[in-house]
């Protein structure tokens, strides 16, 4: 099996004995490893070798591994990458998903553990057909309707807009919907400004002249330019420096800008289009954002609503996201238990779309049988436990297990008590500590109860 599986990995952790062991164990499975002792050598390494998948430890001294993450998301939106976090460090976990980690490993790291997660990812590993995901702004909710009515009405007025909305509400392809329908001539150009370096970003928006700094060799258009007839998206625009949010203001007002080193003005015509999820209104009174641009930029202003706040979309979205995953899978028949339906609708969704569309096509590679039950969702349910305060914990619970149990006469009372307790961490997503509260016993009970059982759940 392991030898059907090979593939290469890259390893990061700043502590050589932790790169040791797990280099051990991923050769042992015929796995092919790059080690790294930080996130720079890593980030090269990445480049220059085409790692398969990357493992890399979320706490490291200079760039952690979210940072790390952020930074490989920049060359590549596909590779999985998988995140090693100190066990219960929950925030971490839930902030790494929303940065497209594929999924993250406690430590201390078990052999069993990592080899199950980098078999998980080499099974899915395969061309796609598609990876322009979803193009289209799909939703039912009154919001999105009334949200596609209104990108219609104004992408043909060419006046600026502000997107807000928290990580993965679906701000990039709103902005390509606008773009899309205002039907012009030129493209949609993007930048990130929180990830590029603020001394770059001049530079690659308003690009620079043979000669402007150290190797500045030749002459370079900037993003901006390229953007000419067309529309640029400033994503991430609470990060922009505060010299060059002067500078886009003047570009705003009359068009013209400067290469860097340039003496030359030169001329374009496009649409803005800026997001973030930072509260930007804040900032403004903090004074770290101007407030003559923001009135600038936010001529249209766009909120996009949370996913936990769209009803009915939940379910229909995840349909949607399973019936397309199905597909590129090759899994047909698949379809949600009535217990994830509700899971799904009780959990809070911190990472939104992209969270619910990575939780959909991982549960479709990894799903055995038909149905997709909660704990193929792997959804972290500590979220949905913050959720539900004080006596709604059994509401939650209730609703997710929906059918009653039913005990033919004669069941002993230790099966029912083993069948009772599996079926709570069935539904609890094997949460342990969660079902014993509960079930009003102690966590060691359930182990004591079900022994040998516990490992299959
Ligand atoms: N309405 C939607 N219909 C279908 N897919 C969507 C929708 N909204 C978002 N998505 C998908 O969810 C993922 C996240 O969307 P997007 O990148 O636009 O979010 P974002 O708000 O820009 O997030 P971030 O703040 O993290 O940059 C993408 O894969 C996108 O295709
Ligand atoms: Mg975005």
């Amino acid at each position: 099996m392991s030898s059907q599986l090979r593939g290469r990995v890259l390893i990061v952790d700043d502590e050589i004995s932790n790169l040791k062991a797990l280099k051990k164990i991923l050769n042992v499975e015929a796995f092919e490893t790059i080690e790294s002792i930080d996130g720079t050598s890593a980030l090269q390494k990445f480049r220059d070798l085409s790692p398969d998948m990357i493992i890399t430890d979320y706490r490291m001294p200079e760039m952690n591994g979210m940072e790390l993450l952020k930074a490989v998301r920049q060359f590549d939106q596909n590779v999985p990458v998988v995140m090693v976090t100190a066990f219960g460090t929950v925030d971490d976990a839930v902030e790494a998903m929303k940065l497209g980690a594929i999924d993250f490993i406690s430590k201390p790291i078990s052999r069993k553990a990592l080899l199950k997660v980098v078999q998980d990812v080499f099974s899915r590993i395969r061309p796609k057909p598609n990876t322009e995901q979803s193009e289209d702004l799909i939703g039912n909710c009154s919001q999105i309707t009334q949200l596609r009515r209104t990108i219609h009405m104004v992408a043909p007025t060419k006046a600026s807009v502000f997107i807000e909305g928290e990580s993965g509400t679906g701000k990039e392809v709103v902005a390509k919907a606008i773009h899309r329908a205002s039907d012009v001539s030129g493209e949609l150009v993007s930048i990130n400004c929180a990830a590029i370096p603020e001394n770059l970003l001049e530079s690659e928006l308003f690009g620079y002249e043979r000669g402007a700094f150290t190797g500045a060799n030749g002459t370079k258009r900037g993003l901006l330019e390229l953007a000419n007839k067309g529309t640029i998206f400033l994503d991430e625009i609470a990060d922009m420096p505060t010299s060059l949010q002067t500078k886009l203001l003047r570009v705003i007002e009359n068009g013209k800008f400067y290469r860097v080193g340039g003496t030359k003005p030169t001329q374009v015509e496009l649409r803005i289009i800026s997001a973030t999820n930072s509260d930007v209104q804040q900032l403004v009174e903090e004074g770290k954002f101007r407030e003559d641009l923001w009135f600038r930029l936010n001529v249209l202003h766009f909120q996009l609503p949370p996913l936990r706040e769209r009803g009915a979309d939940i379910e229909y979205l995840a349909d949607i996201f399973l019936q397309n995953a199905a597909v590129q899978y090759n899994k047909n028949g698949l379809q949600f238990s009535k217990e994830s339906i509700m899971l799904m609708n009780n959990y809070s969704w911190p990472g939104n779309i992209r969270e619910l569309l990575n939780i959909v096509e991982r549960a479709v590679v990894l799903v055995d049988g038909f149905e997709i039950r909660p704990r193929d969702l792997r959804i972290r349910y500590q979220e949905l436990k913050a959720k539900s305060v004080g006596g709604a914990t059994e509401t939650v619970l209730s609703e997710l297990s929906g059918d009653d149990l039913r005990f033919p006469m004669g069941t002993s009372l230790r099966e029912m008590e083993e069948t009772v307790i599996k079926k709570t961490l069935d539904a609890l997503n094997g949460d342990k500590a969660l079902a014993a509260k509960i079930l009003g016993i102690n966590v060691r009970t359930i182990y004591r109860k079900l022994q040998g059982e516990l490992k299959k759940l």
